[in-house]
């Protein structure tokens, strides 16, 4: 049976990929921050299906480098993903050094962990088509040149740079997926997709009025993560190390994003949807739109959700949250504090 251990296993990643390394046979250790209120609601189901030593959680934050390293050392395991990370752009605006503090020294310290301990050890770092900086309308591959455009972008790059002179160095199993944006119902709730899904379940079911957004002019190319979870673990059984980008190589707007959502549910976005200049970023990436040819040619991976598949799992699911937010509000027991959020 094989051991993985993946930081960041209670973000939307954590859950796919916990997953499936679970139904694979793995057995799965991940790392949770302690805080105030349990937060591994993603995975509670993961939980509660594997109680017999499947999946272990182990507290560690990829702040604290003992942690780290003395979880490898107990666990032995034969593939890490380091997942974790303060992900939210706009964010890593406002929290600058603690964005960049847990983007750089999680990947180093693991590293160094690995190539002091067992150098047998698979690494894989999740970097980010943010890296890009998006000025180019061309599909981006693993030649393109980064020009990142915020502190979480500026962290990346040098996480992905330190995997790859780790892995030249001291002959490690290191690898970089550069993964595009992808989305699930298990997306964190202030990235643009699913505020909108959010937002398309809660106005079809009568509890919310209008949604505001920032940019609706930048333009993504979106994936469903659990596809590319796949593609993750790929790259970790694949011969040889090396970085791989995975994206679907379609990019749309926000805007168009928006009107495909509400166009499912038989709504007109134009009615609802707003912009605010409090949701623009410093710094904008205007347009990212990847190639995955190298993933499709050497690990057999490719995406299997469109872009109208997705945005229908992600709104289905955001309808059947919102039929039970209304029944909570109709009962006086919940109280909506969705209208006016902060990123
Ligand atoms: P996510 O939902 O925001 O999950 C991030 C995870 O990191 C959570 O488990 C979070 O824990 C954990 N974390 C945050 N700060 C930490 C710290 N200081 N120490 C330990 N754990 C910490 O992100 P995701 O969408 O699953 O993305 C997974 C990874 O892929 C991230 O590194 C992200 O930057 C990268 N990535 C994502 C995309 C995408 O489109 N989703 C694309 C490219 C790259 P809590 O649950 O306690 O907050
Ligand atoms: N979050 C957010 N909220 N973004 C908005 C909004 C809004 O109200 N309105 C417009 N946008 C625009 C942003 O300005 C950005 O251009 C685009 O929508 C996507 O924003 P996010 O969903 O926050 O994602 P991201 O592209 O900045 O970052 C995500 O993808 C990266 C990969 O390219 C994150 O998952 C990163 O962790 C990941 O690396």
């Amino acid at each position: 049976m094989k051991k993985a251990l993946i930081t960041g296993i209670t973000g939307q990643d954590g859950y796919y990929l916990s997953k499936l390394l679970l139904e694979n046979g793995y057995e799965v250790h991940g790392t949770v921050r302690r805080a105030s209120l349990i937060n591994t609601f993603r995975i509670d189901e993961l939980i509660s299906n594997y109680r017999n030593g499947e999946l272990t959680l182990h507290y560690s934050d990829l702040l604290d480098s003992a942690s780290l390293s003395s979880l490898i050392n107990i666990i032995q395991p034969d593939e890490i993903y380091n997942l974790a990370a303060q992900s939210h752009v706009s964010v890593s605006f406002k929290n600058p050094v603690y964005t960049t503090q847990v983007g750089t020294l999680g990947s180093v310290s693991i590293l160094e962990a690995i190539r002091s301990k067992d150098k047998v050890i698979k690494f894989y770092q999740a970097s980010s088509s943010e890296m890009y900086g998006g000025s180019s309308k061309e599909k981006l591959n693993e030649s393109s040149p980064f020009n990142p455009k915020s502190p979480y972008a500026a962290s990346k790059v040098f996480a992905h740079d330190i995997t790859k002179i780790y892995r030249d160095s001291y002959d490690l199993f290191c690898v970089n997926g550069i993964l595009f944006n992808h989305e699930s119902p298990m997306r964190g709730e202030t990235f643009v997709t699913r505020k909108i899904t959010r937002a398309v379940g809660r106005i079809k079911m009568g509890i919310q009025k209008k949604v505001t957004l920032g940019n609706l002019d930048a333009s993504r190319d979106w994936g469903f993560a659990g596809d590319y979870v796949e593609g993750m673990w790929m790259m970790l059984q694949h011969e040889n190390p090396s970085d791989w980008v995975l994206a679907t190589g379609e990019s749309i707007t926000v805007k168009s994003f928006a009107e495909k959502a509400f166009e499912y549910v038989d709504l007109n976005y134009e009615e609802y949807v707003e912009s605010s200049e409090k949701y623009f970023r410093p710094n904008e990436v205007d347009f990212l739109l990847g190639d995955s040819s190298k993933a499709k040619k050497e690990l057999g991976w490719k995406p299997k959700t469109s872009i109208d598949e997705l945005i229908k799992i992600m709104v289905d699911e955001d309808i059947k949250l919102a039929n039970r937010e209304k029944v909570l509000i109709d009962e006086n027991l919940l109280k909506p504090t969705w209208e006016n959020p902060s990123s």
